[in-house]
């Protein structure tokens, strides 16, 4: 049977880290608050010159090259993105241009934190119908450019960064890699919650991002629940079964409440947040490249990813590797 298999995986972050205690410095907040509410203690912000194709076209190639893959043999392009480099192009066809492939499918996925889980469904399809043999799928944000610095409740959440991997299509045995299984959902009824004030078509300004984030923290733990459950069922496995789950990194306490409710041991969640922040679309690539790279996740791994977003959206995704 012909699966969508990962071959390869990269990331990369922008040159400075800003620990809690350079952001006490700024907003009437303190190391104390921000690791017992969300368990973050660093996240990394761009500067002049990275922007989100920078960070992810750094990420695209070293996926590349871990997975052995020619950026010419590249004939699918999906990035997600709500911070992209400009309204239009996609920042998809700037990392293709920047990587050298030519005339194959390039185009941005915005679907925010769960981004990822939406670019890799959609490239996963598009490679078993054949429109493709090799994809990138990445996520990149700088969201450091959206934030409203004064805002002590989202300014100390977000970072920036970008992951990738290589998905190619392989003719593969029942038991053997790929991704198995994979549900997407959206509800547009809950955009209050967590939005950016701003766009092209209503303020004509990039707008800075609004959170509700007592609210939406209780939305993502039902729903990123219900989402894994679908998979595991759709895929016809267990909670047991599952070696890692590579979950979107908003907030320490959701990886712990989801976890629990699936009945996993937090020794099989990869957790990145402390590091990194929520850095939205780029945090399920980047803690996966973390964990392949430190040697957690290994071949034939099954692996759970997971995420949940601004939209509503959320997914989830079941790949053995
Ligand atoms: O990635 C997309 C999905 N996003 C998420 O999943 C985020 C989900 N939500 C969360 O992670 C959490 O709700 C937050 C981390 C955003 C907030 O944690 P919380 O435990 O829900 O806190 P809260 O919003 O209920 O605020 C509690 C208190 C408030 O003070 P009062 O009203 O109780 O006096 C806030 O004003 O904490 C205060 N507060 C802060 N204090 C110090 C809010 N932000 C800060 C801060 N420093 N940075």
């Amino acid at each position: 049977m012909i699966r969508a298999v990962i071959t390869g995986s990269g990331s990369a972050l922008p040159k400075d880290c800003v620990t809690n205690a350079d952001l006490e410095a700024r907003v009437d907040t303190t190391d104390e608050w921000i690791v017992e509410r969300t368990g973050i203690r660093q996240r990394y912000i761009a500067g002049e010159g990275e922007t989100t194709s920078s960070l992810a076209t750094d990420a695209a190639r070293k996926a590349l090259a871990d997975a052995g893959v020619d950026a010419a043999d590249i004939g699918l392009i999906i990035l997600a993105t709500a911070t992209p480099d400009h309204t239009f192009p996609a920042t998809a066809t700037q990392v293709q241009q920047a990587l050298g492939c030519r005339g194959g499918v390039a185009f941005d996925v915005a679907a925010v934190c769960s981004g990822f889980l939406y670019a890799l469904g959609t490239a996963e399809s598009l490679l078993r119908t054949g429109m493709a043999k090799k994809a990138l799928v990445i996520g990149a944000e700088t969201f450091s450019r959206i934030l409203d610095w004064e805002d002590r409740t989202t300014c100390v959440l977000f970072g920036d960064g970008a992951g990738a991997v290589v998905l190619e299509a392989q003719d593969v045995a029942e038991d053997g890699p790929g991704i198995l299984a994979t549900k997407l959902h959206a509800d547009g009824e809950h955009k209050d919650l967590l939005y950016v004030d701003g766009g092209p078509s209503t303020t004509g300004e990039v707008g800075k991002l609004r959170m509700k984030g007592r609210e939406v923290f209780r939305h993502a733990v039902v729903n990123l629940a219900e989402v894994l459950g679908e998979v595991l069922s759709d895929a016809s496995v267990t909670a047991e079964d599952i070696d890692w789950v590579v979950p979107h990194q908003a907030n320490a306490r959701i990886l712990d409440a989801t976890a629990r409710k699936l009945g996993l041991p937090p020794e099989k969640v990869v957790v990145t947040v402390d590091q990194h922040a929520n850095t939205s679309a780029a945090s399920v690539p980047l803690a996966f490249d973390v964990a392949r790279k430190d040697g957690r996740i290994k071949s034939g791994d099954l692996v759970m990813f997971e995420a949940m977003g601004g939209g509503f959206t959320w997914g989830a995704s079941l790949a053995r590797l």
